[in-house]
């Protein structure tokens, strides 16, 4: 069991430095074996791609310790083949899928110690990166890149964990159409930078990016897809080419038709039919599902019926089924689950 001198029950989502990372690194057209270290620090050439040009996508995982007491990732194949997706569309060379489950596998058996206990409310953030590491300096992509993959034990995204969140419209866009939304490069989450430092200066916990061209759909927010709950118990999800395809998000409609019965909508979402949802939640692998309790826009409230003290009762057993999952609780369907120990 987990032996490191860490209050499990009170820690944020914030960097804790962990033993060991993996490297691999790419030169001359291939990827090397890539290896465990010990070393955090990471020296690069002053005009390596990814300071000039940003040139950078990442994934974000989870490891678990399940009731049983084993240690679990959750789907790691889809990050792997989305950072595939990501690499491609910045011009990287992508890192297979195998390559990845491996590390994965070698970084967190080799931080045991620091994956959080069941029940504690706290899990092992997994974050693999990909990066330019030669210099450039006319506007190309570079020809040598790092991967790297780090575990970090993190406890709830938002503050006060699971009480319903307030969030804006926000007027800044984050993704163009026919961009990069629908990838995780962090070029991305750079453009979100100012828009969500000035939504907590405002009070507001998040923003809520509508689509860029029309300014009138549901998007997405700077780390999380949303979920809404219609009053007759449907859940209803944007659909967008400019979001990032949420796994957790894929995972709670098969969860929601598969396990709870529940009807399930993938489409364009209005903003203005928000208002007549009864429940709202963001999802995410850091967010898991965070409920929404208030949207302001631009001074008008919509309030969601489930208030501001607790979940909705419909977005509570979808987080139920999925955490349930996820920790071992409620069967998994094939191939969701890596046991890891
Ligand atoms: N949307 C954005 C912009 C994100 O950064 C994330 C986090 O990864 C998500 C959605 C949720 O995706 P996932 O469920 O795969 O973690
Ligand atoms: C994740 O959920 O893994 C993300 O990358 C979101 C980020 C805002 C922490």
């Amino acid at each position: 069991m987990s032996n490191k001198q860490i209050d499990w029950a009170n820690i944020g989502f914030g960097y804790i430095q962990t033993d060991f990372r993996y490297v691999s690194n790419y030169k001359n057209g291939a990827w090397d074996e890539g290896t465990l270290t010990k070393d955090a620090t990471i020296v690069l050439n002053e005009c390596a791609g990814v300071l000039q040009y940003a040139q950078t996508v990442f994934e974000g995982l989870k490891a678990y310790r399940t009731e049983d007491g084993h240690i679990v990732t959750f789907r790691p194949d889809l990050n792997a083949k989305r950072l595939v997706d990501s690499a491609k569309r910045l011009e990287m060379p992508p890192f297979s899928e195998k390559q990845f489950l491996d590390a994965v596998d070698k970084v967190v058996a080799a931080n045991e110690d620091f994956v959080p206990p069941y029940g504690s409310g706290a899990t092992l953030y997994l974050r693999p990166y990909m990066f330019g590491t030669n210099p450039v300096i006319g506007v190309k992509p570079a020809d040598e890149y790092q991967f790297r993959l780090f575990g970090t034990p993190v406890g709830p995204y938002f503050k006060g964990g699971a009480k319903p969140i307030t969030i804006r419209v926000c007027d800044f866009d984050r993704a163009a159409p026919h961009g990069t939304g629908h990838i995780k490069a962090g070029l991305n989450y750079a453009m979100s930078l100012h828009a969500i430092v000035d939504a907590h200066q405002q009070g507001y916990d998040e923003n809520m990016y509508l689509d860029s061209a029309t300014r009138t759909k549901v998007e997405e927010t700077g780390g999380a897809n949303f979920i809404f709950i219609t009053k007759d118990g449907k859940l209803v999800t944007p659909k967008s080419s400019t979001i990032l395809p949420s796994i957790t998000r894929r995972s709670l409609c098969y969860v929601a038709k598969e396990y709870l019965g529940m009807e399930v909508e993938e489409r364009e979402v209005y903003l203005e039919e928000v208002k007549d949802f009864a429940e709202c939640g963001l999802c995410g692998t850091a967010a898991v599902i965070s409920p929404v309790g208030k949207i302001v826009d631009h001074g008008k409230d919509i309030c969601f019926p489930s208030g501001m003290e607790e979940m909705g009762p419909v977005t509570k057993k979808l987080y139920d089924t999925l955490t349930g999952i996820q920790m071992g609780r409620i069967e998994a369907p094939e191939g969701w689950i890596r046991v890891i120990k």
